[in-house]
């Protein structure tokens, strides 16, 4: 579909919640985010943490995968992002556990806020408010106070920034500053080149959009960019409610490479994105050509995607905003509101039917 529909202003009447409006706006939200996680008290010393976790689900729990992915290497403690109901044997007094959740009533991330609090582990939040932020400021917790009205996945630099800052005032990654001033130029950036008022003809994320249009999505990621695979993947399922899957480099050379051996019906359906940084493993480098060669006939197209930025964080953020974006044109280029998710809705109401109360400790 090329036929200028997302060139036409009318055609983003359909943005219900005005995602387009927020993304427009992030420079100025990634500065309110790092200033004000700046100033809340952490209460403990760094000498008492040694090892991290980060609770949190969709759109709050990418916002873990992508600091890890970033800093993976230069991590100074292990830190795991936990996606379910139970706390790991190991999370304990040591255990620094971030609570990521943009509403504060996402209730595997609830189950960990008890569980980690029996263990006595030292416990920040990242939420707008809900049960997880009373649950804390009632026991003196710090807690990180996003702004209300937002959908969690469009906060994402609300959470990620943060998180960062945390990260960094408690010693598990050396202060971010730099990545962070890096980070904001690529917002001002990103903003300026993909924005709506770009014409396709000019804009990347426009033509990306449309080009994955009546496909399935295949997103592949490797090392620092892996996550921002799975946050492309979940854009696409939530802003354009379209199918799309993830999967990273080396790993996938040794499985799912096979499905793109021989051509079939399904292949040619798919559109692989590869997600480079310049800065891979020299060996991952050249899997990714090789494996582009191998599997390219079998696929209806191939496209590579390279982080642009002068530091890993902002290398990342590059690529997810490129991918928020990507993911809000082919929403637009449907037709469809990229703001609403009611299958998520749907099911979590189902859910609270019956409540929850923490299941018991496996045996
Ligand atoms: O994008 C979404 O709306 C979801 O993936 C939510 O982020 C997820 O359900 C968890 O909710 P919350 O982010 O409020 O903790």
């Amino acid at each position: 579909m090329s036929d200028g529909v997302l060139d036409r202003r009318e055609s983003y009447e359909v943005d219900s919640l005005g995602l387009f409006e927020v993304i427009g706006n992030s420079v100025a939200i990634f500065e309110r985010a790092r200033a004000g996680a700046g100033t809340v008290d952490l209460v403990w010393p760094q000498e008492a943490i040694q090892n991290v976790a980060i609770a949190g689900m969709g759109g709050s729990g990418i916002a873990g995968d992508l600091a890890v992915g970033v800093w993976r290497e230069r991590l100074r403690h292990p830190v795991s992002v936990l996606r379910d109901y139970y706390v790991p044997g190991w999370v304990g007094e040591n255990t620094l556990v971030i609570l990521s959740s943009y509403s504060g009533e996402t209730e595997e991330t609830l189950t960990v806020a008890s569980q980690a609090t029996e263990r006595n582990a030292p416990c920040v939040a990242i939420t707008s408010g809900g049960k997880l932020g009373t649950f804390y400021r009632d026991m003196g917790v710090p807690v990180i106070d996003l702004p209300a009205g937002l959908q969690p996945r469009a906060a994402i630099l609300e959470l990620l920034v943060p998180l960062a800052v945390v990260l960094g005032r408690m010693g598990v990654i050396a202060p971010p500053d730099a990545e962070l001033d890096d980070a904001r130029q690529v917002l001002v950036d990103s903003v300026d080149v993909l924005g709506p008022a770009i014409p396709t003809d000019q804009n990347l994320a426009k033509q990306v959009a449309l080009g994955l249009l009546d496909s399935v999505p295949v997103i592949w990621g490797a090392e620092t960019t892996a996550a921002i695979a799975q946050r492309w993947k979940c854009q696409i399922n939530e802003n354009a409610e379209l199918p799309a899957y993830w999967a990273v480099l080396p790993e996938a050379d040794h499985n799912e490479i096979c499905a793109y051996g021989d051509p079939s019906t399904v292949g040619r359906m798919t559109q692989m994105v590869l997600l480079r940084d310049p800065h891979h493993h020299r060996q991952v480098q050249r899997r990714i050509e090789l494996t582009r060669e191998l599997i390219a006939p079998a696929l209806g197209g191939v496209l590579e995607l390279a982080a642009d930025g002068n530091t890993p964080f902002g290398r990342m953020l590059d690529l997810v905003m490129l991918g928020d974006y990507v993911s809000l044109y082919m929403a637009i280029a449907r037709g469809v509101d990229p703001g609403p998710v009611d299958m998520i809705g749907r099911l979590k109401l189902r859910l609270a039917e019956t409540g929850y109360g923490r299941t018991p400790d496996p045996v």
